[in-house]
């Protein structure tokens, strides 16, 4: 059964309570946030329908804000979540170059996860660092001005924490 752990229900309730009476809803892109990070990394249908009763919305209603930003994820993905940006800042300075690297060495194409778990590759609209592109997000970090040496460096590391 879906349900959030003892502490995430205590942070999920004290986001609710930050709006007024009627007014949860407003809440909803945080606890889908929590979601996505309590149970697995994206947001099945039940984990959907779960936060909808909640907040006493309709299901609809979390499937709109869920299949709309790209940031929450409604299929599941890889331990590590490659967010490669491919706007136009991020492409003239070789962002297509660096996701079809990605595709290559990682054997997956866009919205594919690899067979082991560890990586899926997501290319994503503007993420607000057109300074250092071309860049890409990965967790809650922001890895810039990439080169295909980085890449390297990066996919190394997240093996290796893998078998750690
Ligand atoms: Fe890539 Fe803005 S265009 S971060």
């Amino acid at each position: 059964m879906i349900k959030f752990s003892e502490q995430k229900l205590n942070e999920v309730n004290k986001i609710i309570a930050r709006y007024p009476e009627g007014k949860q809803k407003s809440a909803l892109i945080p606890i889908l946030h929590i979601a996505q990070g309590e149970f697995g990394g994206w947001l099945d249908t039940p984990v959907m329908d779960y936060v909808a009763e909640l907040l006493h919305i309709l299901p609809i209603e979390v499937y709109e804000v869920a299949t709309f930003y790209s940031m929450l994820n409604t299929k599941p993905v890889g331990k590590h979540v490659l967010e490669v940006c491919h706007t136009g800042p991020c492409m003239l300075n070789g962002s297509d170059q660096i996701i079809d690297y990605i595709k290559e060495k990682l054997g997956i194409g866009p919205g594919e996860t690899t067979p082991d778990g560890l990586f899926t590759l997501k290319p994503a609209e503007c993420l607000g660092a057109c300074g250092y592109a071309p860049m890409m997000q990965l967790g809650k970090t922001y890895r810039e001005h990439l080169t295909k040496e980085k890449i390297d460096k990066l996919i190394v590391e997240l093996r290796g924490q893998a078998n750690n």
